[in-house]
């Protein structure tokens, strides 16, 4: 039955206080949970009380400390109910038993690599006790700890530490107190034996806070920059939001087996350890990257998400979009801004417009779900704060941060709504917000088609716009958006020109269309100008203009706007791969262009301005990205062969470029994952990936030097992933000098198991099938069943989409044989068929054959269940 945001109602019971007591064991961990229950004010007045569970076991149960008859209650594994409940404020004393060591969903209370770690959110802690496990429930947590000090000598929980003792018989105890009241998806516990680095953080009013990071022992050494990256998200977040930490102590413990990547748990964040531990030579640039953010991120939480919690779960992106942006705006003002935006914008283009554009598309604010944990998408985080920072443009930074001062001060302490969010910023800049609530509600992306028409007679340029929203799964009729464009008007000599309107006004960088169709004239244009549109990626939109090649070229050179000088070089690269795809799949040869490989040349040359930007620029569009372009019909196959004739053919026409870019920005001095060094590093090595892309034999003979040579993992990995794409010993001979060094390293044997996953040619499905029978290697890991299996499914698009129907067979039979263990992860698995619908009839048949097949599997979970009925709709 699914749940409806429509038929939200307070609950008819909460919990003020909530006393535990959880006695650590491997299979059989007692949790004794005192709980001060009342009636809610605006709940049903005769209700019964009903409490979630999952899997639970009940031992006893007292209320008042009087044993109940057996007939004044019921407990199942899912659900406690109490008949007639005290109508005043009563103690509820709960006694359950779970067993961590089975818990193979790594939802509650479980165990990994030894030690013992909740994950709650969004409905754990109803597997631990019983509970009303609703974000609306707030209640002050005291978490009680007891274990054997040779098992966990390690205690930790939320809040501060308040008690500490020994129990005798080798075992110990520790109370932690919470003083926050928080809702039960925000409780956390671990037990074990761990090891730790220490710092401190003096907030800005002078609290003095410990921070700690935990791992495994022997891992320690990894958590300096984790660490360095606390401290700059700490000092950062009071100074640009305000927002100041609360408690005497801060925790983070890396743990190995995580289904998502990170956990916001009050003072205890609990992490997957890829983003967490980093040396130079463990950690790429892009891992010291997603380190920062998602550090940045979990950090961020404390104020938006717990402090301000959401009423509900269709509210998830109250936290998770807001969280987003600001952990986006914290890793700009880190590194360089143009270059976040770009990646961010790549993410969300791969991510989020495949998910919109197929039969998975959900609103930003879903109404209706049958299984949250399917919710935690790249919609509801990625599309969430791009919808907060269409909220910025259109209102400016200084009203937005009114509105988000007044959000922080009003809501702090409450369980919150996306419509108490929005009507902060009502508020604070006297607008009527009702159009941009449209944003949260109506699915897909906004088609913007864009037409220039310039009069030099009349000394007019004016723009002739259209949006569309085509149906979306729920939504048949869409309304016109409220979509901010930033735009600027470029005369030939590179200059920007002044928006002036007709009646001479001065616009300024920004138009919103509000309805289908808009017409915007601008004065004083004798000559045409160039026009420079969604700048920065202003709007989350799909664009169409009628700029020319050369416009776009021009663009790629003159743009003040160095998001859309990447921007125009993307749309020249897709473009045409566009078409030369379309003469492949007609068995006309590929396409060569000389304005494509001349403005890559020009970019080149100028990569002394901006490696790091270089190197995005440098980044044809994937093969999913052609595909998404494309939108139906699709043929990988043509995709890829388009594309490795255009890398061809600028590694054959561009050699002497690359090797200059390879030579200029050689590595010098020692490793630093500062953000300048990562980008003269990105080039170079993408500089490499393109020289080598002909497949010279004494190209590749250079690059299996650099692999051998290279000093850290950046350099390593990027010269291996060169060797994978090229077939023969050369290959087979890296991988095996990779498994050698690092085999002992589960984060590193990720990285060799992606990147064979992704290796595009027919022998791969044969290669992973090995793989994963290969005993050496834990697969009962998430991560490593997603590196290998989920970067197959993901990012390999001709082999996943193989012509024989063998890819998906292939998800299908690994997702089935999960789905029993772990369903959160084998659902996001099973969404790797979000664009099967696009496909060309043949491959469109065969996913639709294997995704029945998962229908009619006889027991699914309701995550699978959710993912395959809404993928055949
Ligand atoms: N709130 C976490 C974050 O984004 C994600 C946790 C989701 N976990 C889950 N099992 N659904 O930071
Ligand atoms: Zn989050």
């Amino acid at each position: 039955r699914p749940v409806k945001l429509s038929d939200y109602h307070v609950p008819d019971h909460r919990v003020t206080n909530v006393d535990l007591l959880v006695t650590l064991h491997p299979t059989a961990t007692r949790v004794v949970a005192k709980l001060t229950v009342e009636r809610h004010p605006k709940g049903r007045p005769a209700a019964p009380l009903a409490f979630d569970g999952d899997e639970l076991n009940l031992v006893a149960l007292t209320l008042d400390g009087a044993v109940l008859a057996a007939s004044a209650y019921e407990a199942m594994p899912d659900r406690l109910v109490i008949h007639l409940p005290p109508a005043g404020p009563f103690t509820l004393t709960i006694e359950t038993m779970v067993n961590p060591e089975a818990n193979t969903q790594l939802m509650g209370l479980y165990r990994s690599s030894g030690t013992w770690c909740t994950q709650c959110e969004a409905e754990g802690f109803r597997r631990i006790t019983y509970f009303p496990d609703r974000p609306d429930v707030l209640a002050v947590y005291t978490t009680r700890i007891e274990a054997d000090k040779a098992e966990a000598p390690v205690l930790l929980g939320n809040g501060n530490l308040v008690e500490t003792g020994d129990l005798g018989n080798g075992r110990h105890y520790a109370v932690w107190h919470d003083p926050h009241p928080k809702p039960s998806y925000l409780f956390a516990l671990v037990g074990g034996d761990l090891a730790s680095t220490s710092d401190r953080f003096v907030t800005r009013s002078g609290r003095d806070v410990a921070l700690r990071i935990y791992s495994e022992h022997g891992k320690e050494g990894r958590l300096a920059y984790a660490m360095d990256a606390l401290k700059r998200s700490m000092r950062w977040d009071e100074e640009v939001f305000g927002c100041e930490y609360d408690l005497d102590i801060f925790m983070i413990v890396a743990v190995s087996d995580f289904n998502m990547g990170a956990m916001e748990n009050k003072g205890l964040n609990i992490f997957n350890d890829k983003y967490v531990m980093a040396l130079p030579d463990t950690a790429t640039d892009q891992d010291y990257a997603h380190i920062e953010a998602v550090i940045a991120h979990e950090y961020f939480h404390n104020w938006t998400g717990n402090r301000i919690t959401c009423r509900d779960w269709f509210q998830l992106c109250l936290k998770e979009g807001l969280t987003v942006f600001r952990d986006q705006e914290f890793s700009s003002d880190m590194r360089s801004r143009a270059v976040k935006r770009i990646a961010d914008v790549r993410l969300l283009k791969a991510q989020q417009f495949a998910e919109d554009a197929g039969p998975l598309a959900h609103p930003v604010r879903p109404e209706l779900y049958n299984e949250i944990n399917n919710f935690y998408t790249a919609t509801v985080y990625e599309k969430g704060a791009e919808v907060i920072r269409v909220l910025k443009v259109l209102l400016g930074p200084a009203e937005f941060k009114t509105g988000m001062d007044l959000y922080l001060a009003r809501h702090d302490g409450d369980a919150a709504t996306i419509e108490d969010f929005i009507a902060c910023f009502a508020e604070a800049s006297g607008r009527d917000l009702g159009q941009f609530f449209l944003w949260y509600r109506q699915s897909g992306t906004p088609e913007v088609s864009v037409e220039g028409h310039h009069d030099p007679k009349a000394g007019t340029f004016s723009l002739d716009i259209r949006q569309t929203l085509h149906p979306t799964p729920g939504q048949p009729t869409k309304q016109p958006m409220v979509i901010p464009l930033a735009l600027g008007l470029i005369g030939p000599d590179g200059a920007e020109r002044p928006l002036l309107t007709e009646d001479g006004q001065s616009v300024p960088g920004v138009v919103a269309l509000t309805a289908s169709r808009h017409r915007f004239v601008f004065t004083g244009h004798t000559t045409r100008p160039i026009l420079s549109i969604n700048r920065g990626f202003s709007a989350p939109i799909r664009l169409t203009t009628d700029l020319t090649e050369a416009d776009l070229q021009f663009l790629a050179r003159h743009d003040g706007d160095a998001y859309n000088r990447w921007q125009s070089i993307q749309t020249l690269a897709s473009r045409f791969l566009i078409a030369s795809t379309a003469a492949i799949a007609r068995g006309d040869a590929a396409l060569v262009s000389v304005p494509l490989i001349e403005t890559l040349g020009a970019v080149l040359n100028d990569a002394g301005r901006d490696p790091a930007f270089t190197a995005q620029a440098l980044s044809l569009p994937s093969e999913a990205d052609i595909a998404r372009e494309i939108g139906s019909e699709v043929d990988p196959d043509a995709i890829q062969a388009a594309r490795l004739a255009l890398r061809r053919t600028i590694s054959d026409q561009l050699g002497d470029e690359l090797v200059a870019t390879l030579s200029g920005f050689a590595a010098k001095g020692p490793f630093a994952p500062d953000a300048a060094a990562a980008g003269r590093r990105a080039i170079a090595n993408v500089a490499l990936d393109l020289w080598a892309a002909n497949g010279t034999e004494s190209r590749l003979a250079e690059v299996e030097r650099r692999f051998a040579g290279a000093d850290n993992m950046t350099d390593r990995f990027a010269a291996l992933a060169i060797l994978a794409q090229h077939a023969g010993t050369r290959r087979e001979a890296a991988l095996g000098a990779f498994y050698e060094r690092y085999g002992s390293d589960p984060l590193i044997i990720d990285k060799w198991l992606a990147l064979q996953a992704g290796i595009a040619e027919p022998a791969t499905l044969d290669r992973i099938k090995t793989l994963l029978a290969n005993p050496a290697i834990n697969f009962g890991n998430p991560n490593r069943l997603r590196a290998l299996v989920g970067s197959f499914a993901m990012t390999n698009q001709t082999q996943f989409n193989r012509p024989d129907g063998l890819g998906y067979g292939f998800l299908v039979d690994v997702v089935l044989d999960v789905d029993a263990k772990n369903s959160q992860v084998a659902a996001r698995l099973l969404s790797a068929f979000r664009s099967w619908r696009a496909m060309e009839p043949g491959r469109r048949g065969r996913a639709q054959a294997a995704l029945i097949r998962v229908a009619n599997a006889p027991s699914l979970s309701p995550d699978v269940r959710d993912i395959v009925e809404r993928s055949l709709g």
